[in-house]
This record gives structure tokens, C-alpha cells and sequence, in this order.
């Protein structure tokens, strides 16, 4: 009989970064121009099982949320933490988020930063430089994505997949 494996991963950031149009994306390979705010207990999550091996668990990035993360990453197995390339001020949630994973859940957690809206480039205001010396500083994965054109979407998922334990 063959080992199963169970993987939980948790998707954080701040609203509007892209977290439910990564999903989309990398569920269902569809990108919505007019994609709603996650909102409401009922809706908070989308729970999606790939392979039979990874729920993927996204949040709400609305502040009246944020109490709610702890029951989604406490035994998450990884995260992908997201933000808008556009938006400086989405790095620094994203890093308010990083500080509160490696604090408070699990220790051997794969933690991915992940630099959304890749398409926007011409509105950059994060550098691929300063997010990636931020992410080697603190040992996590990084790279950046498009949900609506769909580049890097499928790489940052298999990047994650690799670095858990298959044993
Ligand atoms: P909350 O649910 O409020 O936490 O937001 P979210 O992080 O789930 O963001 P969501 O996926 O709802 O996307 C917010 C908006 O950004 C939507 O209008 C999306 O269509 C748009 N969007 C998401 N990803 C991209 C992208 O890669 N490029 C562009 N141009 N727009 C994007
Ligand atoms: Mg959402």
C-alpha cells in the first residue's frame, strides 16, 4: 500500500493582493477581472484539495479578519504569503505576517513570499531585489506571479511541493 501524504497550505496577506485570484488560477486555470473581497465566516475559506495531497486554504485580508488567521495556519504545513508589487505597503504586511508565522506556527512551516500582479509592472513600487534579499534573510522561498496572465502561478506551488517531506 502506497503512503499517503497530507499537506495544508494557507494562502496570507493583505486584501486585495491577489490571494483568491492565485487560487483561481491554480485550480482552475481562470483569472475574474472583478473578483470580490473575501468576506464572512461562511466564505472565509476555499477549501480545495489538489491531488489528493494539498488543501489549499485562503483567507480574508480585510483588518476585521485578522483574528481568524491563527485557526487557519496553526497546522498548516505551508504558506504563501502574498503581495501586490504595485503596493509598498503590502510588503510590509506581508513581512507583519511572516514575523507572526515564524512566531506562532509550526516550526518546520514552508513559508513562500510571493509578489502578485506581475502584469503591473509598469506600476512597480517593490523591487525584485529589495523582496528577494528580504526572503533570503529570512530563508523563504520567493518569486513573483501573475494570477491574470498566469506566469510563475504554477512554479511558486511546485517550489513548495519540493521542499516538503515525502518521507
Ligand atoms: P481579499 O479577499 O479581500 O483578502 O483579497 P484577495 O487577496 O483575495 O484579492 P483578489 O484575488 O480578490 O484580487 C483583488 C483584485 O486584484 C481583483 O480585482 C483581481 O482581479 C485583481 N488581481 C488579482 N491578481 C491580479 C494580477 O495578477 N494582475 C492584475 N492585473 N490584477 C489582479
Ligand atoms: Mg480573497
Amino acid at each position: 500500500m502506497s503512503k499517503q501524504f497530507q499537506f495544508k497550505l494557507v494562502l496570507l496577506g493583505e486584501s486585495a493582493v491577489g490571494k483568491s485570484s492565485l487560487v483561481l488560477r491554480f485550480v482552475k486555470d481562470q483569472f475574474d477581472d472583478y473578483r470580490e473581497s473575501t468576506i464572512g465566516a461562511a466564505f472565509l475559506t476555499q477549501t480545495v484539495t489538489l491531488e489528493d495531497q494539498t488543501t489549499v486554504k485562503d483567507t480574508a485580508g480585510q483588518e476585521r479578519y485578522k483574528s481568524l488567521a491563527p485557526m487557519y495556519y496553526r497546522n498548516a504545513n505551508c504558506a504563501v504569503v502574498v503581495y501586490d508589487i504595485t503596493q509598498a505597503t503590502s510588503l510590509d504586511k506581508a513581512k507583519t505576517w511572516i514575523r507572526e508565522l515564524q512566531r506562532q506556527a509550526d516550526p518546520s512551516i514552508v513559508i513562500a513570499l510571493c509578489g502578485n500582479k506581475l502584469d503591473l509592472s509598469a506600476r512597480r513600487q517593490v523591487t525584485e531585489e529589495e523582496a528577494s534579499k528580504y526572503a533570503d534573510e529570512q530563508g523563504l522561498l520567493w518569486s513573483e506571479t501573475s494570477a491574470k496572465t498566469g506566469e510563475g502561478v504554477n512554479a511558486i506551488f511546485n517550489a513548495i511541493a519540493k521542499k516538503l517531506p515525502l518521507t
